[in-house]
């Protein structure tokens, strides 16, 4: 269902500075109370660079959440309701970065560590720029736009390039769980070397706790850990600090959950679902661009999977 009418305001993409660039959500009229909108717009003016920061400000009284991306081809060259098409807004590579939602106290300021920059342009892969915002509240009659978003873009690359890699749970979380569950999550890392820079987490309101490893020949090093509950950052550093991961390391990462009901809690994007998110900023060599057109998923299935089954992450459980 489209149903969104929207008022375009003609001037919504102004490149200021050489390497700024200007987006706004238009006011727009939304049907539902909980509606998400995305938009499109193409890198006409870049044709080849660096994104490094991004400050997006929005109108806190209607805005939930942003969420940013760059990517190839988009499903929709305008402004279109997004809820069915989470996760599908695009065709080809993408990229997703940053972000803002309304528990963290960061100010809308998203930069990328040192070293760490996101190539984009008319003469790359990732021709536009794709955000989403979750409207909280039926919008009717706004003058203003909701969120505006601005891009600081540099001529040259930083040392990586940046990719997501996330790691989560299918499955479900079994009943009569009051002592606690942990859903398990791992991959083997098959892919040329990378740099691994923060970290995030997620999970609903059953959730307790979240921790990732990376784990070389038995040796178990911690990316990060934390309550998911804890939401006035996205970002963290990872506690040793930048970590590089190589071929044939394990990625290792589970979710604390309790349940005390006597129905399982499955995992899925509801309300009544839970999640188990683990996500690390990548950065990757250009030459090894082929392999990381797009997000990276590590995906396992609770409660079948278990740490102990998997070869490699045996001599520790
Ligand atoms: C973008 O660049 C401008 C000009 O250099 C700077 O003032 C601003 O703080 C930068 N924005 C972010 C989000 O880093
Ligand atoms: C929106 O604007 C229309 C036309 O000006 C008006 O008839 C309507 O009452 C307004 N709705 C709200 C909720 O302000
Ligand atoms: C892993 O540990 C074994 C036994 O200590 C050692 O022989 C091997 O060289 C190690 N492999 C790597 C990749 O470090």
């Amino acid at each position: 269902m489209v149903l969104i009418s929207c008022v375009t305001f003609l001037s919504f993409l102004q490149l200021s500075v050489s390497n700024q660039l200007i987006v706004e959500m238009p006011p727009t009229d939304t049907i539902e109370d909980e509606s998400y909108v995305c938009r499109s717009i193409p890198f006409e003016n870049i044709e080849k660079g660096y994104l490094e920061s991004i400050q997006i400000d929005v109108d806190r009284s209607r805005v939930h959440h942003v969420a940013t991306s760059v990517c190839e081809m988009p499903i929709s060259k305008e402004i279109w309701e997004c809820k069915e098409t989470q996760g599908s807004n695009c065709v080809g590579s993408s990229a997703g970065f940053g972000g803002w939602d309304r528990y963290t106290n960061d100010k809308g300021v998203f930069e990328f560590p040192d070293d760490l920059s996101l190539e984009l342009g008319s003469q790359t892969s990732m021709k536009y720029l794709v955000f989403q915002v979750h409207f909280s509240g039926k919008q009717i009659n706004q003058t203003k736009p909701a969120a505006t978003l601005t891009l600081n873009i540099s001529d040259k690359p930083r040392k990586y390039n940046f990719q997501g890699y996330l790691m989560g749970s299918r499955g479900f979380i079994p009943s009569n769980s009051p002592k606690g569950y942990y859903s398990n999550i791992a991959c083997e890392w098959k892919l040329p070397g990378v740099k691994a820079f923060r970290y995030r987490m997620h999970t609903h309101h059953a959730g307790y706790h979240v921790e990732a490893f990376l784990v070389r020949n038995g040796t178990w090093t911690l990316l990060g850990s934390g309550s998911p509950q804890a939401k006035a950052k996205n970002w963290f550093e990872i506690p040793g600090g930048n970590v590089n991961i190589r071929r044939g390391d394990i990625l290792a990462a589970r979710c604390l959950y309790i349940n005390k009901e006597k129905t399982p809690i499955y995992f899925g994007m509801g309300d009544d679902n839970e999640m188990c998110l683990f996500g690390i900023e990548i950065g990757f060599h250009d030459k090894d661009k082929q392999h990381f057109a797009q997000e990276l998923l590590c995906e396992t299935e609770s409660p079948t999977f278990q740490f102990k089954n998997f070869p490699g992450l045996l001599d520790y459980f």
